[in-house]
Parts: C-alpha cells; structure tokens; sequence
C-alpha cells in the first residue's frame, strides 16, 4: 500500500528518505478529545524538526508514541515507520530493540532521567552494554568520544562525579552524550533547555545543532516556546490541541505565519528591542475555519 505522503516531505530527488515517517496518528484515551489528531510528519537525517504548541498540544505524546512509550490507557491509530519499517503493532521487544539502539529521548528533568546514585561512567557504560557488544576498553574510548562531542570540558572529572554535582547544563549534556554513545539514529529531545537559564540553554541547543550534523542524527525537538526553535530547527511544525497546524521550513514559518495559532506563538516570543512584552492571549479557534498550513520546501534544499 503507497505510503501517504505529508506536507513537511517534499519529493524524492529534492531530499533524502526520511528515517521516521509518523502518519495519520492518533492518540485517544477516550476522552471528549483525542489528544494526538491526525499527526503526520516526517524526519530526515542531518535535521532538526521543531515541534512547538503550548503546554497540552500533545507534543510529548507524538514522540512517546513514536518510541512506544505512550501510556498503557492510550489507544493508537495510524502509522509509524522506521527506516522503512512499521512500529505500531510491532512487539514490546521489537520496540525496546529500536529504542535501544535506534531513537532515544531525553527530557527536561535530567535528574530523574540519570540515575542519582551511579557515577556517570557506569551509567554510560551499562546504556553502551546494554545495546552494543563491546569491550570495556571500546566502551571507554565510546563514552569518552561522546563527552567530548558534547563540549564537555574535564572529561575525567564528569566520569567520575555523581549527577548531583554536574550543573542542569552537564546533566543534559550528559544525557545527549549518552544518546549518541548507542549510536541512535533519532533523538527526541522533549523540552530539553526549559528547566536551565538563558545562556545555557542556548548552548545546549548548539549542542544539538552540532550532533545533528556531527552524526546525521534526526532531531525531533520539543518546545512551548518557538522562539528557541526558530534558530537551530530546520523544519518547524506547530500543533494546537492535538493538531498540526502549520508546517515548513522553520525560516519560512517564522517570517510568513499563516495560521492565527502560529502567528500568536510568534508575537509571544519576548524581544529585547520590544517595548515590553504583552501577554498574548491564546485563540480559540475553529478547526472546520482554519485549515491546516503547509508552507513548501525552499527551492534547493537538499
Ligand atoms: N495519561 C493520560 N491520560 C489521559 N489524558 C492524557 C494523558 N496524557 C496526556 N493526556 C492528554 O493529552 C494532552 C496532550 O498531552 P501532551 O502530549 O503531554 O502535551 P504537551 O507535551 O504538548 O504539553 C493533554 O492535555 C491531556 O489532555
Ligand atoms: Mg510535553
């Protein structure tokens, strides 16, 4: 059966094969409302797909659907492919397969995500061991190639410490590292620079912008806040209330909005030159009145 094509994929001559292909994808625990509306979106490696939409858009579900991690209760329809190979339905351990070795996530809270009482060289070790063979020496070389691809400085210094006494920033890092150590083709990052300031947050971002590249990963990159998407995304995808309700090239999202949604997301973001930031308030829109915007791939892409 052909595949259904989405709005973020353009064709085939103009870009690679995506790695993930999520179709149609609904998420519904019964409610009045299903939490994920006919998602459908695409991931290619060597780019980061910003997903924005304010707290209960259903972001966090898309990706832990994509991972078969979604909670027990929900009930999923619609199509997730990985490299070519269809997931829903697929087993528990085909799915913890690919988690371990193919996509992995980090979150905000790097502290319930790392484990308190393990030094970081053993915790990145037994996540190594887990779903590569190697030896301990390989194992080494690996996790310390990977720190030092996270920017960390005093490598031997972060082996040995305990989470507790890395800064929220090394923490991420830490995480990202131990991301890329497995050789996972796809990160999801879900909201991963909410927790730490500014300055750091930026640089975690870079971070990830130098992975991607680094390692061809594909990034599925979480945020409430589009304005720390916009600069290191390459795609953006706005969802509202379960939906995804504008999608393209993240330059051309942000400079040309055309959903009302999107364009209140963009006037939210805080400016330093503004006069002072106003509290936008949220549409409530109609989905039958605005219909779902696909902005198309520049020409060139590659
Ligand atoms: N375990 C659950 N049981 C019932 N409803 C849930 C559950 N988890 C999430 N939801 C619903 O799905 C919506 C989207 O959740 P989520 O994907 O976490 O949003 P986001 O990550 O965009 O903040 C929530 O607003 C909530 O209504
Ligand atoms: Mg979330």
């Amino acid at each position: 059966m052909p595949h259904p094509s989405s709005a973020t994929q353009v064709s085939d001559d103009q870009r690679r094969e995506p790695i993930l292909s999520v179709r149609q994808l609904e998420v519904d625990f019964g409610g009045p409302q299903k939490a994920v509306v006919d998602v459908s979106l695409d991931l290619f490696p060597g780019e980061i797909l910003g997903v924005a939409g304010q707290s209960g858009s259903g972001k966090s579900l898309t990706a832990l659907a994509a991972l078969g991690l979604a909670p027990t209760n929900a009930h999923i329809n619609g199509s997730i492919r990985f490299k070519g190979k269809e997931l829903i339905g697929a087993s528990e351990s085909e799915r913890a397969k690919v988690r371990g070795s193919g996509m992995t996530m980090i979150f905000q809270e790097t502290v319930t995500a790392l484990n308190p009482v393990v030094q970081i060289e053993r915790q990145m070790e037994l996540a190594l061991r887990a779903n590569v063979e190697c030896s301990k020496a390989q194992a080494r070389e690996r996790i310390v190639e990977a720190l030092n691809d996270v920017q960390l400085r005093d490598v031997e210094r972060v082996l040995h410490s305990y989470p507790y006494e890395l800064s929220g920033g090394m923490c991420q890092r830490v995480m990202i590292a131990m991301a890329l150590v497995c050789g996972a083709d796809i990160l999801f990052a879900d909201e991963p620079t909410t927790a730490l300031d500014v300055t750091v947050q930026r640089e975690v971002m870079d971070i990830i912008r130098k992975v991607t590249d680094e390692r061809e990963l594909a990034v599925m990159l979480i945020s409430h806040d589009i304005g720390v998407l916009d600069e290191v995304s390459d795609q953006l995808a706005v969802m509202y209330r379960g939906r995804v309700v504008e999608t393209g090239p993240s330059s051309a999202v942000i400079a040309d909005p055309g959903h009302p949604y999107t364009q209140a997301l963009i006037s939210s973001i805080p400016r330093i030159h503004g006069a002072h930031n106003e509290f936008i308030e949220m549409p409530q829109l109609d989905f039958e009145e605005f219909e779902p915007l696909h902005h198309p791939a520049r020409e060139g892409v590659a």
